[in-house]
């Protein structure tokens, strides 16, 4: 195992950003290519610097808290005594919740798998789903962890409510009580007052980190240390990725470069679309996890001092080589709206070699004594540079294997690169305005007190629609 204190373990195991195929030297920068001169970033730059110091300074006047998650050794403490108890007898860990409040904890246990307890995410409120992972479940050998950072999200709130029930009803009300572990902010919410009022073990999520960027926080990190992930080199990934992503100086900084690219491609280059295509099955959830990420904090109707904007490239997850028999065709030759981000890692952990056979035919034989990882590898190469010849924008990050060191480094890039190109936008990355409207209309359809009418907006909606127009 490395020893992530020695810079030379550190630089090895570095996450690399490419952007060699953003540039007008690669694919041109003419009207129609979206290529950048190293001028016009360049341009950029008194205003980038100016952005960083600013953020600098938030940071250090405590106003966007999630910079500092990677540094905070009491939490990883308290995570790890909680994790340790729970494990004892325990067959699934279930996780609860939804959006930020799941991503990220899929992301950790799909790349990184799990040593020890089963640990699910159950995010979504479909029955059919909810229903057959419950009845898989010896309760007593199960524990719920309830993660909601506001602490009344319907969906978790109705799953919790179901749990509950069966708890009580199966293990009876003190029993019930030592098989819910409950992640939620430590003032307010309903949850937070169902902690206080019933005494269930509780973790609580920093103060002004939200859902989107809380994967550092005991949201993501108790089920990770449930798990068996190494928490500390999660972090100690992401720290690294601090330290490089510090610097004023744009051309050094990995997260800003690749805020201003995507910035620049959205606002002069009309590319409006984004595409994260890692060459591997265990970032499939991390692709996911930056579309919800990139959507909710940079998708805004207004800039933060009121001026109408609309910003916002439509993120969209995709994975190698699978997608290139669906979604490659139409990045390499259908509208010139888009960039794509490759995922490349390096080394897979594991390598299954393509046996020798049919060496009469030319279009098989020829796989015979390549690794199926080293296979996948040369995939990515060729399609960064199928989109370059077409001058279609990409950028490649290189990720030397996938361990806990560098998704922490992965997770805190993208996380700065948001809040980056907020900042370049002039919009406020960590609000949902239009997310909470659409949670108060479903409030007042389930009938919440005080959400009367938000209830009678939708059903006057539903009483406007035409019938000739359903059909
Ligand atoms: O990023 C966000 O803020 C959202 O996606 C939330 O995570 C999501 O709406 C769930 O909210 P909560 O954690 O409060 O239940």
């Amino acid at each position: 195992m490395p020893d992530y204190r020695r810079r030379a373990a550190r630089e090895a195991m570095s996450v690399r950003l490419d952007v060699n195929g953003m540039m007008a030297e690669a694919i041109g920068a003419s009207e129609s290519q979206a290529g950048m001169t190293r001028e016009e970033v360049d341009e950029l730059a008194p205003r980038t610097t100016e952005m960083a110091r600013v953020l600098l300074a938030r940071r250090a006047a405590g106003e966007l808290p999630f910079y500092e998650l990677p540094h905070q050794r009491e939490t990883v403490a308290a995570v790890k005594t909680a994790a340790a108890a729970v494990r004892e007898g325990l067959d699934t860990l279930v996780v609860l919740g939804i959006g930020g409040s799941a991503l990220g904890t899929r992301t950790l246990l799909e790349a990184l798998g799990t040593s020890g307890p089963r640990v699910v995410v159950v995010d979504n409120i479909d029955p059919v789903t909810m229903g057959a992972a419950l009845d898989r479940l010896d309760l007593k050998r199960t524990i719920f962890n309830v993660v909601s950072r506001g602490g009344e999200t319907a969906e978790t709130m109705a799953q919790f409510l179901i749990v509950r029930e069966r708890l009580l009803r199966e293990l009876g009300a003190v029993d019930y009580q030592h098989r819910v572990v409950i992640t939620t902010n430590a003032e307010s919410g309903h949850l937070r007052q169902i902690v206080n009022d019933e005494g269930f073990q509780d973790l609580p999520v920093p103060a002004g980190v939200g859902g989107r960027f809380s994967v550092l926080t005991p949201v993501g990190l108790f089920p990770a240390a449930v798990a068996g992930i190494r928490i500390d080199e999660l972090l100690a990934g992401a720290a690294w990725m601090d330290t490089r992503s510090q610097t004023l100086e744009l051309w050094q900084n990995p997260a800003h470069l690749l805020a201003t690219l995507l910035y620049l491609a959205e606002v002069k280059h009309r590319r409006n679309v984004v595409v994260l295509m890692p060459y591997s099955d265990r970032l499939r959830s991390f692709a996911d996890w930056f579309v919800q990420l990139w959507a909710e904090s940079l998708g805004k109707a207004e800039t933060v001092d009121g001026q109408p904007l609309h910003s916002g490239q439509t993120p969209v997850a995709a994975v190698g080589a699978t997608d290139q028999h669906s979604l490659l065709q139409l990045l390499i030759e259908g509208p010139a709206d888009k960039v794509v981000i490759l995922v490349r890692v390096e080394d897979h952990g594991r390598e299954l070699s393509i046996p020798t056979a049919y060496g009469d035919m030319d279009g098989v034989g020829y796989l015979g004594g390549n690794g199926l990882g080293a296979l996948l590898n040369m995939e990515q190469r060729a399609t960064e540079l199928a989109l370059v010849q077409q001058q279609r924008p990409v950028m490649t990050l290189t990720v030397p294997q996938i361990n806990a060191f560098t998704l922490g480094q992965l997770f805190y890039l993208f996380e700065v690169a948001t809040v980056f190109a907020g900042g370049l936008q002039r919009l406020n990355p960590l609000d949902q305005p239009g997310v909470e409207y659409g949670k108060r209309l479903t409030y007042g359809l389930a009938g919440r007190k005080g959400f009367e009418a938000q209830r009678a907006e939708v059903e006057s909606w539903v009483a406007r629609k035409r019938g000739e127009y359903v059909l």
